[in-house]
């Protein structure tokens, strides 16, 4: 198989000066592949954005295993430019939620949404209010940071830090997804008053946020379908 290559990777050159290990990866068998293929797309399938959250607690064990499986997400230069800031502070939640109430209800109300855009929501039934935000158990709010600092105050350049951040975004989603809790994807803009709020220096700027919890028994969501493969994927 290395004879396919005229350029391996690594290069004997750069094997002498960095460390490499060999990768860890399980072949399996074609059925079993299709078997795991189809069984987390279906999983997938049913994941939905919910905005009625009950108060029951939840461990912050599972909070944890969220955020480190978001951080196994790939990113530009390694540089892993996301901080998720959690918390289940009923203070802490009612601050977030007067907050956002506050610049959704001059996006909502005050249109500064455009017609255009209260349209394109009109179908999910959306407003200003957020009573979520203190009834959900836990807030995760992701931060992109901008730029990294050093122990000397120096800055260090982050690259491709919205892409790194929506990958850990969307394998932080999964992962809620999966271990049986719901989510929202929430961006109540402009989120500065998350930095505020929490507390976080300059070189970091909110880029979501996730309340987390169980669903309220029978919530419903708005029935939406999702585009077919022919609309999403194109062969050339
Ligand atoms: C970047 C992003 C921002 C979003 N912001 C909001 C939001 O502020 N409020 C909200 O109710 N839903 C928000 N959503 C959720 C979408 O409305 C939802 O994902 C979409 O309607 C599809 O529904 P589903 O997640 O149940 O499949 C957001 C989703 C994304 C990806």
């Amino acid at each position: 198989m290395a004879r396919l290559y005229e350029h391996p990777y690594p290069s004997p050159e750069l094997a002498a000066t960095q460390r490499f290990i060999p990768l860890v990866h399980t072949r399996l068998p074609p059925d079993e592949m299709a078997t795991r293929a189809t069984r987390f797309r279906d999983t997938m399938e049913r994941r939905r954005s919910v905005r009625m959250f009950s108060d029951e607690p939840v461990p912050r064990a599972l909070i944890e295993h969220a955020v480190m499986t978001a951080s196994t997400a790939p990113s530009g230069a390694h540089r892993q430019p996301w901080r998720f800031v959690v918390t289940s502070d009923p203070e802490v939640k009612r601050q977030i939620r007067v907050a956002a109430e506050e610049e959704e209800r001059v996006n909502y109300l005050d249109n500064r949404m455009n017609d255009e855009w209260q349209e394109a929501l009109a179908p999910l039934g959306t407003d200003h209010h957020k009573e979520f935000l203190e009834i959900a158990p836990w807030i995760v709010v992701l931060f992109e940071e901008r730029y990294g600092l050093d122990t000397a105050g120096n800055r260090r350049k982050n690259y491709y830090v919205k892409e790194s951040c929506g990958i850990a975004a969307g394998l932080f989603v999964a992962a809620i997804h999966e271990m049986g809790l719901c989510t929202l994807t929430h961006t109540p803009s402009p989120m500065r008053f998350l930095s505020e709020v929490l507390g976080r220096p300059d070189n970091e700027r909110p880029f979501v946020m996730f309340p987390i919890g169980f669903p309220l028994e029978d919530t419903l969501v708005p029935d939406i379908e999702r585009k077919p493969i022919e609309d999403v994927l194109i062969e050339v």
